[in-house]
C-alpha cells in the first residue's frame, strides 16, 4: 500500500505542477493540523508571486478528498488536517498490511562495509558501533527490497603479520590456537609486539616472514590462515551473541584484494593520475590540501612497505562496482577515517571507477566514551571486550527480571535477559545521532524507563499482555476508527507515519530517525493507556482500541526488528 505521506505528497506535487512544473513540495508531520506542506515559497519566488497568493493558487488545484481543513499560515505554509474518515481508511488498510505501509522498492544493490575488526586484535567499542549501525542499515535496506551485500573489510594483511606468525611459531600451533579461540586476541598481539621491540633476532625473523608471506610461501600462508580463521571464528561468536546478521561469508578482508592491486597502479598511471613522490606512488586528488595549502597525497604504494590501506580500498571499490554491481556503497567506519574515504572516493571518481550514478557514502560515527568522558577503556587501560559488556548487561537484566517475580523458568529468564541486554546495548548506540560521541552507561541503557531499548520492548510486551488477558474474542475486521479521544487521534497519527520514519532513516543513513519515532510512539501509547481503558471499554470502543493496540504492537515490533532488536512477547 502507498503510505499516507506518499498519497498526500503525490497530490501536492500535482497541484504544484498545475501551477508551474519545476519545484517540489516538502511535506512534514506537524502539530498544527496533521501535516504541513512547504516549498510554496520557492515556487512563489520562481514565478514572482507573493507566497500567500501562491498558496491560494496551489490550494485551488489541490485534491482535498479526506482533508477536513486547510490553513494558510506564515509565509505560505499549508497546514492540513485529515478527516476522521480518511484516517479510518488508512488505519484499516494498515491492519491488513504486513509491511505497515512501507513500500518495497525495485531491485537495487547496496554494498555495506561494516564491522571490519582486525585479525589477531580484539574488537573494540568502535567496531561495536560499526557493527550495530551497519547491521541496522542492512536490515532497513533489505526490508525496502534491496539486495544487500555485507562486507566486513577485516584487517588481515600488512607488516604486523610477520611478527604475529613468528609468535605463533614460537608458541606452537596448538597453544596459539587455544589462546586465540578463547578470544585473547589482544594478549597474543601484545606478546608478539613485546618480543618484536626487545629481540633483534625475532625482529629479523619477522621481517623475513613478511617477505615470505608476500611472496606466497605455502607454509607461511598456512600459518597466516590459522590466525585469520581463529580470529574470524571468534568474531562470529561475538556476532551470534549480539544477534547480528553478518556471516563468515561476508568477511572479505584486505588480503582478498591483493591480486587486484597491480592493476590499480597500472590503471591509475594510464589515467595520468599517478605521481612519484619521495619514492612513493601517490595520487593528488583535486581539492585536498594540508594546513599550509599544499596538495595532499593519497599514498597508493609506499617505498618499501608495498601497497597500503588506500590501494586496497580503491581495489574494493572497483570490485564492488564491477562485480557486485553496487548501486550504493556505504562505509560504516569511525569519523577519524573521513579524510581517507573522501580522498579514496575522489580518486575513484577521477579514475572513472565510480560512476556518478553510484551513491557512495562514508557513514561516519563518533566515539564511545567512559563515565569520565574519555575514551571508553577498562580500569587498567585496556580495550573493553564486547563480549564482556554483553555478559554484564545480561546479568543485570536477569537480576532485574528475578525481582519482578515472574513465572519464568530459569532458562526462559536467561533467554529473555539476553534479548534485553542486546536491546539495551544496540538501542543506546542507535538512538544517538551517530556523528556524536556517547557515554557508555549500562545502568541508564538497561533501565525500563526512559529512551531505552528495554522501555520499547516493555511497551510492546505490555500490549501483547492485553491480548493474553482478553477473554472475549475480537474481530480486527470489525474495527472502525472514530478516534473520539485526543489520545486516540495522537496515537493514530503516529501509526500512519511509520513509513516516513523508515524513509528518513534510510535517506539520511541515520538510524536514530527511526528509534526516535519509536520512542515517540511508545510515549503516545502511555498517554493513550492513561486516558483510554481498553478491555473494559464498551463496544464499539473496545474493538477500536484493541485495533489501535494491535497496530501499535506491530509497529513497535517491526520497527525494532529493523534496528536489529527483538520484541519479546512477555517481560
Ligand atoms: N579494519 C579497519 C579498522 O579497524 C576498518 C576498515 C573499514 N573499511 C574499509 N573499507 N576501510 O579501523
Amino acid at each position: 500500500m502507498t503510505s499516507t505521506y506518499d498519497v498526500l505528497l503525490g497530490r501536492l506535487q500535482s497541484a504544484f505542477d498545475a501551477v508551474f512544473e519545476g519545484t517540489d513540495p516538502v511535506l512534514r508531520p506537524s502539530d498544527r493540523g496533521d501535516y504541513q506542506a512547504n516549498g510554496i515559497m520557492a515556487l512563489a519566488k520562481s514565478q514572482g508571486v507573493a507566497p500567500r497568493d501562491m498558496a491560494q493558487r496551489v490550494l485551488a488545484h489541490l485534491d482535498l478528498a479526506g482533508i477536513a481543513e486547510v490553513e494558510v499560515a506564515g509565509p505560505g505554509f499549508l497546514n492540513l488536517t485529515l478527516t476522521p474518515g480518511f484516517l479510518d481508511d488508512r488505519l484499516r488498510a494498515l491492519l491488513g498490511d504486513e509491511r505497515l505501509g512501507v513500500d518495497s522498492m525495485p531491485e537495487r544493490t547496496a554494498v555495506i562495509d561494516y564491522s571490519a575488526p582486525n585479525v589477531a586484535k580484539e574488537m573494540h567499542v568502535g567496531h561495536l558501533r560499526s557493527t550495530v549501525i551497519g547491521d541496522a542499515l542492512a536490515r532497513i535496506y533489505r526490508f525496502r527490497g534491496y539486495r544487500v551485500v555485507a562486507r566486513s573489510h577485516v584487517g588481515d594483511w600488512g607488516t604486523p603479520f610477520g611478527m604475529l606468525i613468528e609468535h605463533l611459531v614460537d608458541l606452537g600451533e596448538a597453544t596459539a590456537m587455544a589462546a586465540l579461540s578463547i578470544g585473547d586476541l589482544d594478549g597474543f598481539y601484545r606478546a608478539a609486539r613485546v618480543k618484536f621491540e626487545s629481540d633483534e633476532t625475532f625482529r629479523e625473523r619477522s621481517r623475513q616472514r613478511v617477505v615470505a608471506l608476500q611472496g606466497g610461501d605455502p607454509e607461511t600462508r598456512r600459518l597466516w590462515q590459522i590466525l585469520v580463521d581463529e580470529s574470524v571464528a571468534y568474531f562470529a561468536e561475538v556476532y551470534a551473541a549480539l544477534d547480528v546478521t553478518l556471516t563468515t561469508a561476508d568477511v572479505v578482508g584486505e588480503s582478498y584484494y591483493n591480486d587486484m592491486l597491480d592493476d590499480v597502479v597500472t590503471d591509475l598511471a594510464a589515467a595520468g593520475l599517478l605521481v612519484e613522490s619521495g619514492g612513493a606512488l601517490c595520487v593528488f586528488p583535486e581539492g585536498f590540501t594540508n594546513r599550509d595549502g599544499e596538495p595532499l597525497p593519497l599514498i597508493v604504494k609506499k617505498r618499501d612497505e608495498g601497497f597500503g590501506y588506500a590501494a586496497t580500498d580503491l581495489a574494493a571499490i572497483r570490485d564492488r562496482v564491477d562485480h557486485l554491481h553496487a548501486d550504493e556503497l556505504l562505509y560504516v567506519v569511525g569519523a577519524p577515517q573521513s579524510q581517507h574515504f573522501e580522498m579514496v572516493f575522489a580518486v575513484a571518481r577521477a579514475a572513472r571507477w565510480l560512476p556518478a550514478s553510484v551513491r557512495c557514502e562514508h557513514v561516519a560515527f563518533g566515539n564511545v566514551l567512559g563515565p569520565d568522558r574519555k575514551m571508553f577503556k577498562t580500569r587498567s587501560g585496556e580495550t573493553v571486550k564486547l563480549i564482556d559488556l554483553l555478559d554484564e548487561a545480561t546479568q543485570r537484566a536477569a537480576a532485574a527480571l528475578a525481582q519482578r517475580s515472574h513465572d519464568l523458568s530459569s532458562e526462559e529468564r536467561h533467554h529473555l535477559a539476553t534479548q534485553i541486554a542486546r536491546a539495551a546495548i544496540k538501542y543506546a548506540d542507535l538512538s544517538n545521532d551517530r556523528q556524536r560521541d556517547y557515554v557508555f552507561d549500562l545502568d541508564r541503557m538497561i533501565a525500563f524507563e526512559g529512551d531505552t531499548g528495554p522501555y520499547l520492548q516493555y511497551a510492546h510486551a505490555r500490549l501483547r499482555s492485553i491480548f493474553r488477558r482478553s477473554n472475549a474474542p475480537w474481530d480486527p475486521g470489525a474495527a472502525t476508527f472514530v478516534l473520539g479521544a485526543d489520545a486516540e487521534r495522537d496515537l493514530a497519527r503516529a501509526l500512519i507515519a511509520f513509513p516516513e520514519a523508515v524513509d528518513a532513516a534510510m535517506a539520511t543513513l541515520h538510524p536514530h530517525r527511526l528509534s526516535g519515532y519509536l520512542f515517540d510512539l511508545a510515549q503516545r501509547l502511555t498517554t493513550f493507556y492513561e486516558a483510554c481503558p481498553v478491555l473494559s471499554a464498551a463496544e464499539p470502543s473496545r474493538t477500536e482500541r484493541l485495533a489501535l493496540c494491535e497496530l501499535t504492537a506491530r509497529t513497535l515490533r517491526l520497527g525494532l526488528s529493523l534496528l536489529g532488536i527483538e520484541a519479546p512477547e512477555q517481560m
